[in-house]
């Protein structure tokens, strides 16, 4: 199938086309991010391949289905960046990669813990400029202390499953248990006991209406004093000037994040050189105990060679008979 690929990275191209050796399809590379400016870039591809800082609107989408694509091919797991309902009444299939390596964004979750922890980010600048002092590094074991775990799917069951090699005290929410986490010795709890005994609260969750904003400001106040906040979701369901004021207040002891409500502006690109507008997030930088990585959660050799992968597989069983298993379909968005 002839397939436009946007927002095509360097490493993009390298893993598409090792894994298209074997599959065959035309794949035509774009750098830039597909949105209602570049959208006629695409005109004529049957199938379109988009990245979560693509735009896909009901307005994209409309044009796409004029221009003739009939299949959306999303190289992540979330599709909260689609129009779902939009896609479907245009007659657009939209297939996904819902699990590619949990391992991946489990285990930067716990690097993003340990890091703030052991305040590595500190420890690396200190040595490379020759200050050897040890006054304000102190960490904590993590050994006994309670984690929260909010969404026990494939990633946060993994993150339970790390963390009690640790020897934490694991609690869970989420509206769907998961029996590997009850027989792990994990506790599923309301959010406000979550919030209560958390001394770490990590967030694994969707993001979809019941969990936009989730970390509002009275979940912030519910929380222990000095507690660790990890995102590595999706940057919405965390309000940001409700986790900025937790920081102020020192309610929020640490901030680890991996995604933002307003990355589409910023992550997946070189702006060292340019003069950054977005004023919460430079607010966000400011704090010594925040440490944020530019969405690369899922940035490893085995995540990305799956993506590629089920991606052109899932482009394959449409062409083929146009039933694919990632489909993404009404339900899911419930
Ligand atoms: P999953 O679908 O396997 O698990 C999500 C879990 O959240 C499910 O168990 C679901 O029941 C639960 N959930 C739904 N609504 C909830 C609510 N209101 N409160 C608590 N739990 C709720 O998804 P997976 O693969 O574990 O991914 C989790 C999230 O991680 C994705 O939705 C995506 O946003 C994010 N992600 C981030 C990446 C990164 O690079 N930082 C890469 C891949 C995914």
């Amino acid at each position: 199938m002839r397939v436009a690929v946007c927002s095509a990275q360097p490493y993009d191209r390298r893993y598409f086309l090792a894994a298209n050796r074997d599959i065959g399809h035309d794949l035509v590379f774009f750098d830039s991010h597909l949105c209602e400016e570049t959208q006629r870039m695409v005109a004529g591809f049957p199938a379109v391949c988009v990245f979560i800082n693509d735009t896909v609107s009901k307005t994209v989408l409309q044009t796409l289905a004029e221009q003739g694509a009939s299949l959306i091919a999303l190289r992540s797991a979330g599709f909260n960046h689609v129009d779902i309902r939009a896609a479907i009444d245009l007659g657009l299939h939209i297939v996904r990669v819902p699990a590619y390596s949990p391992h991946s964004v489990a285990e930067h979750s716990v690097a993003l813990i340990l890091s703030l922890n052991r305040h590595l980010h500190h420890s690396y600048n200190r040595v490379r400029s020759g200050n050897f002092s040890i006054q304000g590094l102190l960490g904590f074991e993590m050994r006994g202390k309670t984690v929260g775990i909010i969404g026990t799917g494939r990633i946060g069951a993994i993150v339970a499953k790390i963390l009690h090699g640790f020897g934490c005290h694991l609690v869970a929410h989420d509206p769907q248990q998961n029996s590997d986490c009850i027989n792990l010795g994990v506790e599923y709890v309301s959010l406000k006991k979550l919030y209560a005994s958390s001394d770490i609260i990590t967030l694994h969750c969707p993001l979809n209406m019941k969990t936009h904003h989730l970390i509002d400001t009275k979940a912030v106040t519910s929380m222990k004093q000095g507690v660790m906040l990890i995102n590595t979701s999706r940057g919405a369901v965390i309000d940001t000037m409700a986790v900025i004021n937790g920081l102020k207040s020192s309610k929020i002891g640490y901030l680890g994040l991996d995604v933002y409500e307003q990355e589409g502006d910023l992550f997946f690109q070189d702006l060292s050189n340019e003069i950054i507008q977005d004023d919460v997030f430079q607010r966000l930088l400011t704090f010594p105990n925040v440490l944020v990585t530019g969405h690369q959660g899922f940035f490893t050799d085995e995540a990305l060679s799956s993506i590629a992968r089920t991606t052109l597989q899932n482009i394959s069983a449409f062409e083929i008979d146009g039933v694919c298993q990632n489909e993404v379909t009404l339900e899911l968005l419930q």
